[in-house]
């Protein structure tokens, strides 16, 4: 028997190989023999794994995997398909795969040369998706898998498929997010991409509620001061720069001239962010000592990684906010994510539990 299955990860062009070594170092710590061949700037990675796909779903996760934009389980792989009819082979393709889904997509790689598939998307996608709602494999019901075809091209593809509460609910993994007028910087989509992907549902309504108080350390010119304000959140915004007059006019700002590695608050807050261009260790160390001294519950921090050796720097980062939390009685999680709007940083996401 054949227990081998393939994970398919999108990420951002560039970031391949640092994605393949998470992947395989994830399925190493069950014990299980996985491969990848990351090609640089494909903005995928296909994992190997020697494990049935039912078990491997359980230890590779999109939440857990970093630099996962998007994680999806490869059930079949179609080449040649004719310039004529590529319907028929990818339907008999589906025809073989059990079961029904809530969304279709077709997706590439993040590349210019993928992107210029949209135009055959337009024209072809509608077919497909008449004709499987016309076999009711396509069905308004929202926990059902997703159906992803991945194209390298418009001739091979991967079929491939995600369960509704284990992977990016963007298509292609990529957060669209509408640029707020009022926001004074595009950064401002970072924070609101954050909130999405590292925030569970019931942390979004009980976390951003109006009334609570937040910390934004390097604040100007208000991108993510502005995401808390709009929501009726009080702003506490620390930095020497200015701060822009659509984030002020909200009234809930006050702007504090001062060293984010220094100033604190007199009370402890719900919030702590963290977008200053520092030394990853350095922020770690900060971010730490704000959840162990309870200063605030939560934190959203930046983290700017070098061009090499990016996973050691998150892990040092890791183990440096691991050291000081142990030692301070509390219990805490922290997660990681390689936003789309992230470049060369990570954004981290800790959380104090008690
Ligand atoms: C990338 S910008 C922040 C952008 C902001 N998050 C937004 O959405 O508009 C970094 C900011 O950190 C500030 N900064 C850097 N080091 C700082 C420090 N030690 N104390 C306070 N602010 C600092 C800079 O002045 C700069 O305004």
């Amino acid at each position: 028997m054949d227990f081998s299955c393939r994970a398919l990860a999108y990420c951002r062009p560039g970031f391949e190989k640092d994605l393949a070594a998470e992947m395989i170092q994830r399925c190493g710590k069950r014990g299980v023999a996985a491969s990848a061949t990351p090609q640089l700037n494909a903005g995928y990675v296909l994992c190997e794994i020697d494990a049935p796909q039912e078990e491997a779903r359980l230890f590779l996760r999109f939440r857990d995997l970093i630099f996962a934009r998007q994680l999806v389980w490869v059930q079949a792989w179609l080449e040649d398909l004719p310039e004529k009819d590529r319907l028929t082979p990818i339907m008999g393709a589906l025809d073989l795969l059990h079961g029904r889904f809530a969304r279709l997509w077709a997706e590439t790689a993040d590349t210019n040369e993928a992107k210029t598939l949209s135009s055959f998307f337009k024209r072809f996608m509608p077919h497909l998706e008449r004709a499987l709602v016309e076999r009711k494999r396509l069905i308004e019901r929202a926990e059902l898998p997703t159906l992803h075809l991945f194209f390298l091209d418009s001739s091979r593809l991967w079929i491939a498929t995600s369960e509704a509460n284990e992977a990016s609910q963007w298509p292609m993994g990529i957060a669209r997010m509408r640029m707020p007028r009022e926001a004074p910087s595009r950064s401002t989509l970072k924070l609101a991409e954050a909130f999405d992907a590292l925030l569970t549902e019931d942390e979004r309504k009980t976390t951003l509620r109006a009334g609570l108080k937040a910390v934004d350390l390097g604040a100007a010119p208000g991108g993510w001061t502005w995401q808390f304000a709009h929501r009726g959140i009080l702003v506490t915004a620390v930095d020497n720069g200015p701060m822009a007059d659509t984030v002020k006019a909200t009234g809930l700002v006050e702007h504090v001239r001062a060293d984010g590695f220094v100033w604190k608050p007199k009370r402890p807050v719900e919030w702590m962010v963290c977008d200053m261009v520092e030394q990853p260790s350095r922020v770690a160390q900060l971010v730490a000592d704000w959840v162990a001294a309870g200063r605030c519950r939560r934190c959203i921090f930046n983290l700017k990684l070098p061009m090499k050796k990016r996973h050691e720097e998150i892990e040092r980062a890791r183990a440096l906010i691991h050291k000081r939390l142990s030692v301070s009685g509390r219990e805490w999680t922290l997660r990681f994510k390689h936003l789309y709007h992230d470049r060369e940083e990570v954004t981290g996401y800790l959380t104090a539990s008690k």
